[in-house]
């Protein structure tokens, strides 16, 4: 199984920005903690943080066919980006949503995900540990041990 990890704004700033919210450990602890998990389950895994929408966006499109999930931190365009959610539901991939902070306990902008609306389950409030709960859950939805990767697919904003 190959996934796709793909980090959106001030995600490279971690250990600098807010370390009472998001903690002291760097963007390149991150990614050795996501590539030392993803060893140990075997899976196959890419990484990708970028600062700019469309970027993820293209991030997104190049994944159709190319890997077997998406597990997504989206940051401050979680809860701007109809763009995100769009590439999201064009390629179709399950998708997991995660965020290191406790979103829901939050400013009330931070309320609304448009690309949690495309995914099939959201972590958030966990840390690092979110991204591992997301690979999991995309492994045992692969290996059909739980249903539904598409379930919050179909939900829409009027
Ligand atoms: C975040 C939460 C977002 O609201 C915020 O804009 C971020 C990080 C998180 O991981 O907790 O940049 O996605």
């Amino acid at each position: 199984m190959k996934l796709l990890f793909l980090n959106g704004p001030n995600m490279n700033m971690l250990g600098v920005r807010e370390p009472d919210i998001y903690g002291r450990q760097t963007y390149a602890d991150l990614e050795n903690y996501i590539r030392d998990f993803c060893r140990e389950l075997g899976i196959e895994c890419e990484l990708y943080q970028s600062n700019h929408e469309g970027d993820l966006v293209d991030a997104i499109q190049r994944a159709y066919g190319a890997v077997d999930g998406i597990v997504i931190n989206p940051a401050a365009y979680t809860h701007t980006s109809v763009a995100i959610l769009d590439a999201l539901k064009a390629v179709g991939l399950p998708a997991v949503e995660v965020h290191i902070s406790a979103v829901s306990e939050r400013e009330s902008f931070r309320q609304v995900s448009y690309a949690g609306m495309a995914c099939c389950r959201t972590f958030a409030g966990h840390g690092f540990a979110g991204y591992r709960m997301a690979a999991e859950h995309l492994l045992a939805l692969q290996r059909g041990v739980i249903a539904g990767a598409s379930s919050r697919v179909e939900i829409t904003v009027e």
